[in-house]
């Protein structure tokens, strides 16, 4: 039996019913981890899942934030040095990789307090976390409050990307199988992937 759910009942949701379930709503995502310093050199690593392609000349992405109704060390980080990196979760990481959901204290960085191991890359000031299979460093474009919850649209362009050469196609195409990455949906819920297939160029035809 199939279940309506209208915007009515989903507001009278209890709010952890709430979350859980809009959270859920868009289906699989790739968490990553985000790397920053504060001004002060503080290193924070931080797992966000709303992030997405927006474009590829230049090559763009977007993430959204929480409110900063309470302290948010990604985005004070990003705001001050405007430079962070996005890392693709190994499947072996995932707890450790929840685990920097964690309100640790400013001065904690996250990488130390879970024995993730930060690495630079020359050129760019940003840490990165160095298990990482595909690594991002980008600069940031834009901050943009989100007016209907407060959230925050951060865009930014990638400067750099690392990934093995075995997992970068001739094509441009990523092999997420052989990267071994971790999928997720809503905040708490973790997935292996599996390929099954590659499509040519969808064209209309009369
Ligand atoms: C699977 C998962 C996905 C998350 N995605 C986001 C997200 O997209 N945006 C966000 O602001 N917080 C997200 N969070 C919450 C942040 O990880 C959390 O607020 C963290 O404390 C932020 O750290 P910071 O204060 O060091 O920036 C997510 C948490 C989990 C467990």
């Amino acid at each position: 039996m199939k279940k309506i759910i209208t915007a009515a009942e989903i507001k009278e949701y209890d709010r952890f019913l709430r979350m859980h379930f809009c959270n859920c709503l868009t289906g699989f995502k790739s968490p990553l981890l985000v790397g920053t310093t504060s001004e002060s050199g503080n290193e924070n690593l931080a797992i966000f899942s709303n992030v997405f392609h927006i474009g590829a000349d230049p090559s763009t992405i977007g993430m959204i934030a929480r409110p900063t109704t309470i302290p948010r060390d990604t985005v004070a980080n990003i705001s001050e040095t405007k430079i962070y990196t996005l890392n693709h979760i190994p499947l072996a990481d995932y707890e450790k990789g929840h685990l920097t959901s964690a309100k640790y204290p400013e001065e904690i960085s996250e990488f130390e307090a879970l024995n993730l191991k930060a690495e630079y890359i020359e050129g760019f000031g940003a840490p990165f976390y160095a298990d990482a299979p595909l690594k991002i460093g980008l600069s940031l474009s834009s901050i943009t409050p989100i007016k209907e919850n407060d959230t925050i649209l951060i865009i930014g362009k990638v400067e750099l990307v690392e990934v093995e050469e075995k997992n970068l196609m001739v094509t441009g195409h990523l092999d997420f199988s052989g990267l071994r990455t971790v999928a997720s949906t809503g905040l708490d819920t973790y997935y292996s992937t599996k390929f099954i297939d590659r499509l040519p160029y969808a064209k209309y035809r009369k």
